[in-house]
């Protein structure tokens, strides 16, 4: 990818936006990041990863919310941007039965805003997070992003799923070429606080018990942020284009007569979350005192990535094992909240 391209990251104090933004940025990319920095969980921690961004000289940071349209427009007309990687939304499967409006507002309306930029100010490439959690009620597994994905099991996935077929009319229609990304669980350092990773540590250290969902029966294919990053990365000058072969008559789900894509982005091995947890425990040297529980709605009982695709057209395969990945994971929650009960 040329180094004078300009990128757009949206969600960039978020968890996922953090991390590309600190890799593209060193890696001597220009980066915008918008955030609206809201209190879905604890700002200071989006805060602090907006503080490491902030001290990189190609990193600018502005804080809009993806729904306020004059905004947009206006950072879209005044920037130019080449390439926009839309990882702001709200996340999570559980918060979507709570607060249902929310999901609509950011992921779908606030998508909508960056489709329209993308209309009246052209980029070479619009990327933006799907996930996981499309595939729904399907158990045909791997999970292929050729498979129909028509029954979602809460609203977060629906709107992710909404998300993939607003782009591929925006594609249609304007002819802006547009990839869908499929994150399957992502951890790591800096992670989401609201996910079990982060919950079982916190609850672990202070001796609290864990709940544990689906009796720990769950399997997730869980992803370690850094390969997530290395994909998204790869992908983005990977501009998606029309599929000569598409037949409309069998139409293929991932691509399109369109310049249109979808790819799941996971580990391609997944793993018994009580399994997960004996890793984490090895970490820590402490043992979970774990509530068995019976699974929740909206949730699914397992996930595992088919990346054949991603293997084909970028030459990448996620490869961090859990053992790698919640270690890094540890190292970096001890060090930081560490750090914050000593200032
Ligand atoms: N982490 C995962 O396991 C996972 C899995 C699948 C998909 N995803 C998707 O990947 C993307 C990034 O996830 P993450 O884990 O980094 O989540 P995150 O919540 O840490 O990051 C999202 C960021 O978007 C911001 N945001 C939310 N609504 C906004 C709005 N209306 N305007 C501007 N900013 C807004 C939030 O403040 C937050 O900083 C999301 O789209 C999420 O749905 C994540």
């Amino acid at each position: 990818m040329a180094k004078d391209k300009k990128i757009l990251i949206t969600g960039a104090a978020g968890f996922i936006g953090f991390h590309l933004s600190q890799k593209l940025c060193q890696a001597g990319y220009t980066v915008t990041g918008i955030d609206n920095l809201n209190d879905y969980y604890d700002p200071t921690l989006k805060k602090a990863r907006l503080t490491i961004l902030k001290a990189l000289p190609n990193f600018s940071f502005h804080q809009i919310d993806l729904i306020d349209k004059e905004k947009m427009d206006a950072l879209f007309k005044s920037k130019g941007f080449h390439y926009v990687v839309n990882l702001a939304a709200q996340a999570g499967v559980r918060y979507s039965l709570v607060n249902p409006y929310a999901y609509i507002d950011a992921n779908v309306t606030g998508f909508l805003n960056i489709l329209e930029a993308c209309r009246h100010f052209p980029v070479e490439h619009l990327v933006y997070a799907s996930s996981s959690s499309v595939y729904g009620a399907n158990t045909l597994m791997p999970f292929s992003v050729h498979h129909n994905v028509d029954h979602p099991v809460s609203l977060y996935a629906a709107t992710k799923k909404s998300n993939e077929l607003m782009a591929h009319t925006y594609s249609h229609l304007y002819d802006i070429p547009t990839t869908g990304l499929r994150f399957f669980t992502v951890y790591g350092p800096y992670g989401r606080p609201d996910m079990a990773l982060f919950l079982f540590t916190k609850a672990i250290l202070e001796g609290r018990p864990i709940d544990v969902y689906n009796n720990g029966e769950m399997q997730r294919d869980f992803t370690y942020v850094d390969d997530i990053v290395e994909g998204i990365s790869r992908l983005i000058p990977h501009v998606a284009a029309p599929n000569p072969d598409w037949n409309s008559d069998h139409p293929d789900s991932a691509t399109s007569f369109s310049p249109f894509k979808l790819y799941n982005i996971g580990n391609n091995n997944p793993v018994k979350l009580l399994h997960f947890i004996e890793v984490l425990e090895d970490c820590l040297g402490k043992k979970a005192q774990k509530n068995l529980m019976p699974i929740q709605d909206g949730d699914v009982p397992a996930t595992y990535a088919d990346v054949d695709d991603l293997i084909k057209d970028v030459g990448f395969k996620p490869k961090t094992s859990i053992e790698e990945g919640i270690g890094k994971f540890v190292e970096w929650y001890l060090d930081y909240y560490q750090k914050k009960t000593f200032v």
